[in-house]
């Protein structure tokens, strides 16, 4: 799939990136090499040694911070991507310009590593909030298929524990500041039997997305809007049709009783791997063909690309 070069896409939580070992993820078709350098930085290249494009991710990240190939040992610099040590190299030899590996925009925010294919693009802005429950999960189907699945069901691909999500939406899907929002009534999970005649609808979730990287900023609220629970979750396509969906949560105020208790469980999100075949085949895909009108008349309206982070 070809994409926007000026998109920042989460494609790390931050403790994932570490100077211990590289870390292969990719953006599409584009693989991607990440770690971080003797200054803790956290640093981007293109996953292919521009010697004979062995993975970098492959090698190991030296005490200077380059990122050493594992093939033929040579060591490149993660800010430029330059080449910088060939091993058993004389002093006055040069390096050959040609072996530049290609270096990406890298931002560091929210828990997030944010890379951008152009690395000249001005870097995002996000608050900084805190989050107790993490997550990657990588699901079997495209960005796109996760997108509409999480707009026309999110049991699709999401599970919040001791909440049932309802077809009913409270607020359409609609356009607010360039992100795609949408509010669905919810319902606590019947603690007992019979589960399906539970007429009430207190609790709401809201999506704020991302009309081209997907990122999602998530809330559950009660019904005197109190915030219970807050995530982000950050799609982004990868190779063979997959998309790698990473993910933070924090529960917000304390609820009382036996749902609350239920939703203050060890996980309260979780993110599926896979689609259910026969639940989406009976799925009608009302809300997300609004969406793609939504995404394609936002597509063509001016954008700002780099404003795509929402605040907590
Ligand atoms: S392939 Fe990387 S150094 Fe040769």
């Amino acid at each position: 799939m070809s994409l926007d070069t000026d998109l920042w896409w989460a494609v790390a939580r931050s403790e994932e990136v570490t100077s211990k070992k590289p870390l292969s993820v990719d953006i599409g078709d584009q693989p991607v090499v990440l770690w971080r350098d003797h200054h803790g930085i956290a640093r981007a290249l293109e996953d292919r040694c521009p010697h004979r494009r062995a993975p970098l991710s492959l090698g190991c990240i030296r005490d200077n911070g380059l990122i050493q190939c594992g093939y033929h040992g040579w060591s490149y610099d993660g800010e430029t991507g330059r080449l910088k040590e060939i091993p058993n190299m004389k002093d006055q030899q040069k390096f050959p310009p040609l072996y530049k590996a290609n270096a990406f925009g890298v931002s560091e925010q929210a828990g997030f590593v944010r890379v951008c294919l152009n690395p000249k693009a001005e870097a995002p802005l996000s608050a900084e909030p805190k989050y107790s429950y993490i997550g990657t999960v990588n699901v079997s189907c495209s960005h796109q298929e996760y997108l509409d699945a999480l707009y026309d069901d999110p049991a699709l691909i999401l599970a919040i524990r001791g909440v049932r999500f309802s077809p009913y939406i409270m607020s359409e899907l609609h356009e607010e500041g360039g992100m795609l929002v949408m509010e669905r009534s919810c319902q606590w999970h019947p603690l007992h039997w019979p589960s399906h005649f539970v007429a009430e609808f207190p609790l709401t979730l809201l999506t704020r997305t991302h009309p081209l990287t997907g990122e999602t900023h998530l809330t559950l609220r009660d019904d005197a809007f109190n915030d219970l629970l807050h995530a982000v979750l950050s799609p982004v396509p990868a190779a063979r049709g997959v998309t790698a969906v990473r993910w933070r949560a924090e529960l917000g105020v304390r609820r009382p009783g036996l749902r609350g208790a239920m939703l203050r469980g060890v996980n309260p999100l979780t993110v599926l791997s896979s689609i259910d075949g026969s639940k989406l085949r009976t799925t009608k895909p009302t809300v997300s063909l609004h969406g793609e009108d939504l995404r394609n008349a936002l597509l063509d309206a001016p954008q700002d690309t780099h404003d795509q982070t929402v605040a907590a």
